[in-house]
């Protein structure tokens, strides 16, 4: 058809109703199937999971991990891509409940030193997971064991360094005396993938691993890290001080004179970034710091153009922090796109095009514009200061501007959002989408801020923003069921047009500013991907993580389906989906109890979705055909692949 001639796409289900039971639902017509849950074994060289299985760390190492979130597909041979790949796999963070629940729960959870093989065990249960995925002749999917591909990458696995702190003062450990090792990845979250055929798992909340209760640094403050006792006690399996080595001592970073073995005062300085994974070698793991050193939820692609830099999005999930973009000095070469099969190099493309560029955040204004600021030694703080000397490092000091991104971030004026958690972008118009999950510590204008965590409203750079007042893309006080936002780059890639894309709300919330129905309420979205269906046409799948009661009163966690009308540029605007797509945002899935729904793609032939359920309160239950649950089961979180009864494609 000519260009405006055409139909708009048109999602061809019936919205389901929201469900609280212990079965992911899905319209008529389709079926869901649960796939890897945690402790389904790699290879056979350890047990296979059962019920009863009290998990070693040996086993954990060798199996999948703990609450799956984001994930990515990497196609082995062309021709393939739909019906066998290797799937990357974030596993966040752990449930001990369910992980000893043979034993009876953790020991010394709270209190006490943890037994060195049960925090062996918990690291191990984090991290990352590759594994070999095929698609059977009934139309069912299953993993392959012993595959050559299926690899785990846990808290402990020792990775690299590169970009511009590898090497500087700040990462040099007892561990890496020249700064360039790191030990682990934790907290991966939403993911990134690369063009050139890699997987990005993003550390998110890593600060609360790690301890430190003397000489506290200004980003321990700024980032969150622990004093007194970390998320798991992981540090207290180190023991007596005179013993400590390694393994666990490290998770203390208080700088004790009496320890004889040397301190641990810059292992935190090694979390934060982006770590990229090539999940076809097994190479070793490189952790990018050129894109920032914050709580990285995730990390998104822009459109890709020959000759441009290659950009990079991604959000710190947290309330009133920023978004990022990260601009790479190299222009894209085709030559470097993923070729399936080919034996590649993957991280020395990594290398060019994550290793050198710059990072900005992104500063909204009220008038539907916005810009870029760059978080360069030399830019100029919206005080009219040069942004190392702000604060207070030497001319030259990148690695330092990194380490102290946030604080970076507070004096070019980014504009403190509402807990940015995935991004999506449009790979026709280039447009980005954002969710804004929520933000409990957003103020109405004028309102003095009240502190809700303890402490004041600022750090010692007297910046910051524990709360903030309402802004543009972030209108409501005490934002309870977060928006989805997005934005359009200018051809000086410094400028956009935003606009609100879809305020979350219960329809019977007088602020449901989208007009929302029993059919599509839904709040605190997280988890987003954007389905190109070519044409120009495509459909923006949303994800929730659900915390509002007004709609978990109605409904567990879900998966909505919309297809976006196009950005008007600078219209002013501050919403919303318009009347015709409003009809068509569509609930798609609902998760069993407890859980939250995330981690989305869809095959390229478009006929198999794959979501995570994670942290599930009893599921995957004995659940029979009329989605009753029959008894309780040790919860395991898995990915649930949903295709159509006839084989055909998802949604349309
Ligand atoms: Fe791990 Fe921001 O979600
Ligand atoms: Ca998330
Ligand atoms: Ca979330
Ligand atoms: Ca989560």
């Amino acid at each position: 058809a000519a260009p405006g001639s055409k139909k708009p796409l048109t999602l061809a289900f019936e919205s389901i109703l929201g469900s609280k039971t212990d079965a992911v639902v899905v319209p008529e017509g389709y079926k869901a199937q649960v796939l890897i849950p945690w402790g389904e074994r790699l290879n056979s060289s350890v047990v296979e999971w059962s019920e009863g299985l009290e998990m070693t760390p040996e086993i954990q190492a060798n199996s999948l991990g703990m609450n799956h979130d984001g994930m990515y597909h990497f196609p082995l041979n062309p021709g393939s891509e739909s019906r066998e790949f290797l799937l990357a796999i974030n596993h966040e963070y752990i449930e001990q409940s369910a992980l000893w629940a043979p034993q009876g729960g953790p020991t010394n959870a709270r209190s006490g030193n943890r037994p060195a093989d049960e925090v062996r065990t918990e690291i191990n249960a984090h991290g990352v997971a590759v594994v070999h995925v095929k698609k059977q002749e009934d139309g069912t999917w299953s993993t392959v064991l012993d595959s050559r591909y299926n690899r785990r990458y846990t808290n402990a696995t020792e990775m690299e360094l590169a970009g511009p702190v590898a090497g500087s003062d700040y990462a040099k450990t007892r561990f890496s005396p020249d700064g360039r090792l790191a030990r682990g990845t934790t907290n991966n979250c939403g993911n990134g993938y690369t063009p050139w055929g890699t997987y990005l798992a993003c550390e998110e909340n890593w600060p609360g691993y790690f301890v430190r209760n003397s000489d506290r640094q200004l980003d321990d403050d700024r980032l969150g890290v622990s004093t007194g006792r970390g998320r798991y006690g992981w540090e207290t399996a180190a023991g007596d001080p005179s013993e400590q080595d390694d393994e666990f001592a490290r998770f203390d970073t208080t700088p004790y004179a009496a320890d004889a073995t040397g301190d641990y005062r810059n292992e935190a300085r090694a979390y934060g970034y982006q770590v990229e994974i090539d999940p076809y070698t097994g190479r070793r793991a490189v952790k990018r710091t050129a894109m920032g050193r914050f709580r990285h939820e995730g990390c998104w692609p822009g459109k890709l153009e020959p000759g441009k830099p290659v950009v990079f999005y991604s959000g710190h999930d947290a309330r009133n922090e920023y978004i990022y973009k990260y601009v790479s000095r190299a222009a894209w070469s085709p030559a470097d796109a993923n070729r399936p099969g080919a034996n590649i190099d993957r991280l020395a493309i990594g290398a060019k095009y994550l290793d050198d560029g710059i990072l900005h955040v992104a500063r909204f204004d009220e008038d539907g514009r916005g810009e870029w600021l760059p978080l360069t030694p030399d830019a100029i703080t919206r005080d009219g200061r040069r942004l190392h000397e702000a604060l207070g490092l030497a001319a030259d000091d990148q690695a330092g501007i990194i380490i102290h991104t946030c604080d970076a971030a507070d004096l070019m004026g980014g504009t403190p959002m509402d807990r940015p958690e995935w991004g999506a972008v449009d790979p026709t118009s280039g447009d980005v989408y954002m969710t804004m999950t929520n933000n409990t510590q957003r103020t109405a204008e004028g309102t003095a801020p009240t502190y809700t965590n303890g402490g004041s409203d600022v750090d010692e750079l007297g910046v910051g923003f524990r709360t903030a007042p309402v802004n543009g893309p972030n209108p409501r006080e005490s934002n309870r069921a977060g928006q989805v936002i997005r934005w359009r780059e200018g051809a000086d890639g410094v400028h956009f047009d935003w606009e609100v894309f879809v305020f979350g709300a219960a329809a019977s919330d007088t602020d449901n500013l989208s007009g929302l129905t029993e059919l599509n309420q839904f709040a605190s979205p997280d988890g987003l991907w954007f389905d190109d269906r070519g044409n120009g046409d495509g459909i923006l799948w949303i994800q929730t993580d659900n915390g509002y009661s007004n709609v978990t009163s109605y409904t567990n966690d879900q998966v909505l389906a919309v297809v976006p009308a196009a950005l008007e540029r600078g219209d002013g605007d501050t919403a919303v989906v318009n009347a015709s797509n409003q009809q068509q945002l569509k609930r798609f899935a609902v998760g069993p109890n407890g859980c939250e729904v995330t981690g989305i793609f869809a095959t390229p032939d478009k006929t198999a979705l794959f979501i995570n359920i994670q942290h599930p309160g009893n599921w995957p239950a004995a659940v029979d055909a009329s989605r009753e649950t029959e008894g309780s089961v040790r919860p395991r979180a898995a990915t649930v692949v949903i295709q159509r009864e006839d084989g055909g494609p998802i949604a349309v």
